[in-house]
């Protein structure tokens, strides 16, 4: 039995294999930069994780992603991510960072304006997405950076799911926004992705969205967004329908794999957080223990040093604004509420793991 492993553009097939080669078990390992309060992390992704149906329970996954976590450790990724089911990925130390997020919008939601110019996307156009996109996620947290080297070659119109870009012209003519949905004949008309260069935009965008759901004989569309997505917020002036929900297959985990350089990283969004507070209530450092490991953040304030002792899984659900911070998970000499509260804000991770371009 040994690892086969195939390195490609951004991603690693680790195979496990059998002495003549049969495939045992095998996953994708990501290489991945995420948006973290407008900071980039480092990240592993795992995806494609499979075990042919006869060879299941031999332990061979576990194999598999054990090779995987030992061989990122070794790099300098922060964090690895994931989308899958809690139960198998709660013994490698993924913990739930994130919900499934749908917004339901009617077809019948709203009187329709003309049906705006769209068309499909094409390889100029891809300046101004990422740009959108880059000022939509940058503050929030999860999202893949996107590489501009990464935009070539161009795929137009396609990602994994079968998507189609379609971008909304604007009264010269010129760029004003785009959507990203599901292709014709998928059974949920699915939008993942809307980015518009004024609020106005979105008007045009749902306007197109509604005429598309009735072509495609639905009678909603849905809209796989965060409640902090610009184009969430604008959809809930109206009386869309908002579903967070823990599917058993799309919830993301994560599991910190480098907390030392994971809180240097973040170490100017945590000032940021408390800069308004007064010097003397913050702390000069707070440091972390996670039993598993410990790491100091530097605050700058002029308090005392404190301490936070707290399971590692707690841990990165409150990085990630799963949980609220109560002082349960703060000892004597620990963190205020107050201050814990702002550290650690919540926040609807809004992770893609697998990009679209
Ligand atoms: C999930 C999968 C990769 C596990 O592969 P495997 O080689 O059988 O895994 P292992 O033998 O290493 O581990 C099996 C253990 O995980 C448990 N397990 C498997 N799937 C599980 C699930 N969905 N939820 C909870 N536990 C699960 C088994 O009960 C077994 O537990 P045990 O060790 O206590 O007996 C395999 O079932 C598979 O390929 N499934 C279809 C594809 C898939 O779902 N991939 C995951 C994408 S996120």
């Amino acid at each position: 039995m040994r690892f086969v492993e195939t390195p490609g553009i951004g991603t690693t097939l680790i195979q496990l294999v059998d002495d003549q080669r049969k495939l045992l078990s095998r996953l994708e390992v990501l290489e991945l930069t995420i948006w973290f309060s407008g900071v980039k992390i480092p990240v592993a992704g795992i995806a494609g994780v499979y075990t042919p149906p006869g060879l299941r329970k031999k332990g061979y996954a576990t194999n598999c992603l054990k090779h995987a976590i030992r061989k990122q450790q070794r790099k300098d990724k922060c964090l690895l991510m994931l989308f899958g089911e809690r139960d198998f990925y709660a013994r490698f130390g993924l913990t739930p960072i994130g919900p499934w997020y749908g917004i339901y919008v009617s077809q019948k939601l709203a009187a329709l304006p003309p049906e705006p110019l769209m068309r499909d996307c094409q390889a100029l156009d891809q300046a101004q997405i990422l740009n959108l996109y880059t000022q939509n996620v940058k503050p929030r947290i999860g999202a893949v950076v996107r590489d501009p080297k990464s935009l070539k070659p161009f795929f137009p119109t396609v990602w994994r799911n079968g998507g189609v870009c379609r971008v909304l012209i604007g009264s010269k003519k010129q760029f004003a926004g785009y959507v990203w949905h599901s292709a014709p004949g998928t059974s949920e008309f699915e939008v993942v992705e809307v980015g518009a260069l004024h609020p106005a935009g979105y008007d045009g965008i749902l306007a197109y969205l509604l005429y598309e759901t009735k072509r495609r004989a639905k009678d909603h569309f849905l809209a796989a967004l965060p409640p902090d997505d610009p184009f969430s917020k604008y959809l809930m002036q109206f009386e869309a329908k908002q579903v967070v929900e823990y599917k058993p297959n799309s919830r993301s985990l994560a599991r910190i794999l480098d907390l030392k350089k994971l809180l240097k990283l973040l170490t100017p969004v945590f000032k940021e957080r408390v800069r308004l507070i007064k010097s003397e209530l913050v702390p000069r450092t707070l440091m972390i223990k996670t039993g598993k490991s410990q790491a100091k953040l530097d605050l700058a304030g002029t308090y005392p040093g404190v301490e936070l002792k707290i399971e590692q899984t707690r841990l990165t659900q409150l990085l990630f604004g799963t949980v609220n911070f109560d002082l349960q998970t703060s000892g004597r000499d620990g963190l205020n509420a107050e201050i814990g509260a702002l550290l650690f804000p919540k926040f609807s991770a809004f992770t893609y793991l697998k990009d679209r371009f």
